[in-house]
């Protein structure tokens, strides 16, 4: 008989002893543990078997209240293959089914099949592909006609996103701290006025949505959180203009989380690349 209930703050330890070498590279849960613990939008869940802890994973309300981000899915090696992780899923829904949520998303590793055989087992459908790219060295500082776009830009910068198939590719969709959010007018307004939109063109031909405040433990980061651009010359100008950014504002690292598109790789891929990796991004809608 297994049990699912909220995380109590006495269960951290037992849990983390399992989540270390998760992946090749280990594992973030130490990371976001005290932060999803106490995370008022969402719920932290644990599994215990015997008196035991063998599982968790946690569950967040997207900001614009229609949606859950499903995260942190983790099943003790020795109780996998028994359909903890979908119950733990199925928790999750019922749990955002109860806060008017209407719909579920995801994110998997491109090579974590067993995951995303969990999620097409319950019923996700991919929604997007996105790449992730760490990229270091010293590159040189380049002219960038590139802007922080202003409320003046608005109108043109939606009309863009409604006609650019990157846009609708990429589920409408932007990433904040590992998680997909929706694109919508409501937050582009917001970027805006927090300066976050770069652009190219007069009309505008290309849109990079940045972040200077990094995620979870990590502050000092510069991330692009969105891409949409088809011109290599404007995406020539959007990427000089981040590493510019980068350099200037002495940040520990570049990240750049974009849709995965041919057009968009060739061109990264040339940047001097410290890790990359390929995400798919998954959603259920809810029956009503
Ligand atoms: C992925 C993981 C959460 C699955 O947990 P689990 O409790 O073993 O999964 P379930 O028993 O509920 O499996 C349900 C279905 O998922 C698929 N699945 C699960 N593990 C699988 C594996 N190792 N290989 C292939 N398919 C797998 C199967 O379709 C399975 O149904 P089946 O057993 O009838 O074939 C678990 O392996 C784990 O903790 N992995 C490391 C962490 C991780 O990858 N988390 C997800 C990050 S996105």
């Amino acid at each position: 008989m297994i049990t699912i209930r909220p995380a109590r703050r006495s269960d951290k330890d037992e849990i983390l002893s399992f989540c270390t070498n998760t992946f090749s590279w280990g594992d973030y849960i130490d990371r976001v543990w005290d932060y999803w613990y106490t995370e008022k939008n969402g719920q932290l869940f644990v599994v215990e078997s015997g008196g035991e802890k063998i599982a968790m994973s946690h569950v967040a309300i997207c900001p614009e209240g229609k949606g859950i981000w499903l995260e942190g899915v983790r099943v003790r090696p020795d109780h996998r293959r028994s359909y903890v992780a979908t119950r733990l899923l199925t928790k999750m829904l019922e749990y955002g089914r109860r806060k008017g949520a209407r719909q579920a998303s995801a994110i998997v590793g491109a090579t974590n099949f067993a995951s995303q055989s969990l999620m097409e087992k319950n019923g996700f459908k991919i929604i997007s592909k996105w790449m992730y790219y760490s990229i270091v060295g010293t590159p040189r500082h380049q002219e960038s006609n590139a802007r922080i776009a202003n409320a003046d830009d608005i109108v043109d910068i939606w009309q863009y996103l409604q006609q650019s198939k990157i846009y609708r590719l990429s589920g409408k969709r932007y990433v904040k701290s590992w998680r997909w959010y929706a694109f919508d007018r409501r937050a582009l307004l917001n970027f805006v006025k927090e300066e976050r939109v770069i652009v190219t063109g007069r009309p505008i031909d290309g849109i990079a949505i940045i972040n200077k405040c990094g995620y979870w433990d990590r502050a000092n980061i510069l991330q692009v959180v969105y891409l949409d651009v088809v011109p290599a010359s404007s995406l020539r100008e959007l990427i000089s203009f981040m590493m510019n950014l980068y350099l200037n504002g002495k940040f520990d690292g570049l990240q750049l989380v974009c849709y995965d598109s041919k057009q968009l790789s060739s061109f990264i891929n040339k940047l001097v690349i410290k890790e990359h990796e390929q995400f798919i991004l998954y959603n259920k809608q809810f029956k009503l």
